[in-house]
């Protein structure tokens, strides 16, 4: 289905049927689109927000192993291995004090790539315009109708008509604020939620990075981390109060209050410049349970959202989008319901696992208003115990290069 320059299809184009309607096309949405597509699964994806709109969200960028093979074997990982730098450990620093985490060294050798989630993106789009996929954007007033039924349907509204599109299963891949989640009945659904009193303000900027690994800083100050995403272009984020608002922080401002997170032989590196992009990012903890309502099935921050600390976000997205095309594939293939039946449950225990790895390492490394000296000297004694123990460094790699599917 060619779709006009902006990617959208004509509302005349509209199928009426397909077998996997897909809700949302960010990441989760196009790389499960693209997934089921190479497995002969027909599948529509709905997207609220425009192409341009959808590439031109700036998000984080560390992939896991398991990220990194799904994306190769969905046959989108070719830019990725050309342009993503593979990273073999990662740095913390508490006060003056930094520890090196040789991930590869103690997870037998597994690694994590920098590779921006806009680039992600991006290869996504090209893949699925490549197979002729079906990505209707701009879509409107998206309602999901007989979810329990065996066969359900979306309505909305695209270029002012409404349509109809009949499926057999929607894949509920449409974020944090989609309708997905919010078409499950309340009491059919368990909500956790804990939201840190802090945000992240970041910056983007053309400069080189002060390190060739992330490192993630504690300091009496607060947090702060120091990414990239190419030899020329870094990432750099603080702690922030919740109400805080970029225009208050001009560069030199990011720039003098960085260094002064950072380890001072880490801040003389520092070079800085002027940013593209500056951005506060609220950080919550959040799983709803189940992940699938009759044929309803929910994937990434549909279902969860975890703090940006242990870079889980897009990972877990990946790794719900794995468990769920193996069940529909399956399904569709072999008419075999079994991983379909077990989704929510494998997707589940591996999102509280990366939840904990990731309020482990906010909690850790953060200034919290009233942990009290008590609190302090507790993050003092979890990095101590990183740092003297090769077991304590062992599970922590394990985690943060991803734990296996
Ligand atoms: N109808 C159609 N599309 C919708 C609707 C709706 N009602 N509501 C939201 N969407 C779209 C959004 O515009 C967005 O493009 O769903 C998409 C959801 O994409 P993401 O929020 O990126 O979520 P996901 O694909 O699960 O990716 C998770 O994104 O936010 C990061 O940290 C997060 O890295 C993680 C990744
Ligand atoms: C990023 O590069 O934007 C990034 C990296 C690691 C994180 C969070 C964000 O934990």
């Amino acid at each position: 289905m060619i779709a006009d320059p902006s990617g959208s299809l004509a509302a005349d184009a509209v199928p009426a049927r397909t077998q996997v309607l897909i809700i949302g096309g960010g990441p989760a949405g196009l790389l499960l689109s693209q997934l089921l597509h190479r497995a002969g699964v027909d599948n529509v994806v709905l997207e609220r927000r425009s192409r341009a709109y959808v590439l031109s969200r700036i998000r984080a960028g560390v992939l896991e192993q398991g990220t990194v093979d799904l994306l190769r074997q969905a046959g989108v990982g070719a830019r990725m291995d050309r342009k993503g730098l593979l990273h073999g450990g990662v740095e913390i620093s508490f006060r003056e004090r930094r520890l090196r985490i040789d991930l590869a060294g103690l997870t037998g050798g597994r690694s994590v790539m920098v590779y921006g989630q806009t680039e992600v993106t991006a290869d996504l789009y090209a893949a699925r315009d490549a197979m002729g996929g079906t990505i209707l954007h701009e879509v409107e007033d998206v309602a999901l109708h007989d979810l329990e039924s065996a066969s359900p349907f979306a309505t909305f509204t695209l270029g002012g008509e409404t349509q109809r599109i009949n499926c057999d299963f929607i894949a509920g891949c449409d974020g944090f604020h989609g309708v997905s989640r919010r078409s499950i009945p309340e009491d059919r659904l368990k909500l956790f939620e804990l939201v840190y009193p802090f945000g992240w303000l970041g910056i983007l900027a053309d400069v080189p990075p002060v390190s060739d690994e992330l490192i993630y800083a504690s300091h009496e100050k607060g947090f702060a981390l120091c990414s990239m995403r190419s030899p020329t272009r870094s990432r750099y984020y603080i702690q922030c109060p919740l109400d805080e608002e970029p225009g208050n922080w001009s560069d030199d401002r990011f720039w003098e209050a960085l260094a002064a997170h950072l380890p001072a032989d880490v801040a003389a590196r520092l070079v800085t410049g002027p940013s593209i992009e500056k951005s506060i990012a609220p950080l919550r903890s959040f799983v709803a349970e189940p992940m699938r309502h009759g044929r309803l099935f929910l994937a990434g921050d549909a279902a969860h959202i975890v703090p940006p600390t242990g870079a889980k976000g897009l990972n877990l997205a990946a790794s719900d989008v794995h468990y769920l095309s193996q069940g529909l594939i399956a399904h569709y293939a072999a008419g075999d319901d079994l991983a379909l039946e077990r989704y929510s449950d494998r997707a589940l225990a591996r999102v509280w696992k990366a939840e904990r790895f990731s309020w482990w390492m906010t909690s850790t490394l953060h200034s919290f208003p009233d942990a009290g000296e008590f609190g302090a000297r507790m993050q003092q004694a979890e990095f101590d115990y990183l740092a003297t123990s090769r077991t304590a460094q062992a599970a922590f790699a394990e985690n943060y290069v991803g734990l296996p599917y």
